[in-house]
């Protein structure tokens, strides 16, 4: 069988974009630089971009390519004591699109909910008792929650659609997918700037509290950060560029990707912390307060500012429906790492079968959040992967390139396909900078987790 390819290159574009822009960056990355110092989160982050998340970007796009495998092949290719690593990179693939897909079921419910704003009179209630029926703790599972269960179904059902004729129907999904939450964000925008107590929320968001830098918490976060945002360490971008000719640029869509995913992240924070500025105006509570409100910022904050502006079902509708079509291409853009991976052993196998059962076994791994301790265990799985196994898995990818095959090996081949070069600092960045930051943030956070 010959390898699957993308119909054009502005496919793979957005099929790469699809991936990166995600739920991260709507609820995320807000979220975090709320809590960890406004506009000084910038500087971690930044920092993180361009030293490890571009270089990175560029191995991952440049070792798919030329090993034209997936993530388990690619690293096999590279040296074969490292397939431990693709198997590793695949199963935090696994366990993260089981509960993004329980996330996006959560904004279908929500989706149906906007018709009459459910969640006005109490947004925190409706969240956990509503629609989670949560529990008093994580010993307690409780039954599977129906509601939530019927909506994952949905979702997984989209998801599979969107793959199962693997980068055909990918490239046709992803041509409405990625630009649909950009409008949507867009429209979003101008109502956010329209409301009065916007530039509090503004100011609250961007306004450097510099004294955060001190605070080793604030760089783990901006590192996973990072790394969550480009989908690296998952095999995605390995196997999404393994369906590129092997003698297609690279540089160009590796900073295109990682500039356009960080421009709407930050863009998207304009919205939210718009928004909340004027809740915060309206319900007379403190701005940090409602900033500091983490994770529950997308599900309890955030719609319940919805309810209190003008037309809030029309709103609130654009909001989720934003929210579901950011997350739809993340979703699959994970289930296909799988996919590739599977197909690369069997490339007899159809494509459409491969997906039925990556999809059959992503939706019964994800069965476990539907109970009523769902968010525990979501809690819990999120902050291990997102400490321990994508640092884990860059250390790995570095030393792997940077050491065994050879960056300047890599660089070469690079330079020859890419239209704009990449100097000897990548080789630097990939050998030394990447391998050295990672190791000290794995540290921080065993002996954080330890104490
Ligand atoms: N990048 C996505 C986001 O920011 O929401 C999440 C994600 C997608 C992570 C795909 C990893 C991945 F492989």
């Amino acid at each position: 069988m010959t390898r699957q390819r993308w119909t054009n290159r502005t496919t793979f574009l957005l099929a790469a974009l699809g991936s990166a822009v995600g739920l991260g960056n709507l609820w995320r990355f807000p979220y975090l630089a709320g809590k960890y110092g406004g506009g000084a989160f910038l500087v971690p982050y930044l920092i993180a971009l361009v030293l490890v998340g571009i270089p990175l970007l560029i191995v991952e796009f440049a070792i798919g390519q030329k090993m034209q495998q997936g993530a388990i092949g690619t690293y096999t290719r590279l040296h074969p004591r490292f397939s431990g690593l693709g198997i590793l990179a695949l199963i935090s693939a696994f366990i993260i699109t089981s509960y993004y897909a329980v996330v996006m079921a959560w904004s279908l419910l929500y989706l149906f909910a906007s018709v009459r704003v459910e969640w006005s009179a109490n947004s925190q209630d409706y969240f956990f008792n509503r629609i989670l029926e949560l529990s008093a703790s994580v010993n307690d599972l409780g039954g599977i929650d129906g509601s939530i269960f019927g909506a994952l179904l949905v979702i997984w059902i989209a998801i599979y659609f969107s793959v199962w004729k693997g980068t055909k129907s990918v490239g046709k999904v992803v041509r409405y997918s990625v630009p649909l939450p950009v409008i949507l964000l867009l429209l979003l925008f101008l109502r956010a700037i329209t409301l009065p107590g916007f530039l509090a929320g503004w100011e609250m968001y961007l306004k450097p509290n510099w004294t955060a830098l001190l605070n080793p918490e604030v760089w783990t976060a901006a590192f996973s950060q990072i790394f969550y945002s480009l989908s690296l360490a998952f095999g995605v971008m390995i196997a999404y560029a393994s369906y590129k000719n092997d003698s297609d640029d690279i540089v160009k869509d590796a900073w295109t990707t990682a500039l356009l995913n960080s421009a709407t992240s930050l863009f998207a924070g304009l919205v939210v912390f718009g928004v909340l500025g004027y809740m915060a105006l309206q319900t007379d509570t403190p701005l940090v307060e409602l900033a500091a409100s983490g994770p529950g910022l997308a599900f309890v904050v955030f719609p319940k500012a919805l309810s209190l502006i003008p037309f809030p079902h029309l709103f609130s509708l654009l909001f989720f429906l934003m929210f579901l079509s950011l997350g739809i291409d993340s979703a699959f853009s994970l289930v296909e790492a799988l996919n590739a991976a599977v197909l690369d052993r069997h490339p007899h196998f159809s494509v459409a079968k491969v997906a039925l059962i990556v999809c059959l076994a992503g939706a019964i791994a994800g069965i476990i959040y539907t109970t009523r301790a769902g968010l525990y265990f979501l809690d819990i799985v999120d902050h291990f992967l997102t400490s321990y196994n994508l640092l884990f898995v860059g250390i790995g990818q570095s030393i792997l390139v940077g050491w065994i095959y050879g960056a300047e090996k890599l660089r070469r081949y690079i330079n020859e396909v890419s239209e704009w070069k990449i100097g000897k600092w990548w080789n630097f960045a990939v050998k030394y900078a990447i391998p050295t930051i990672l190791a000290m943030l794995l540290a921080t956070q065993f002996s954080k987790d330890l104490a």
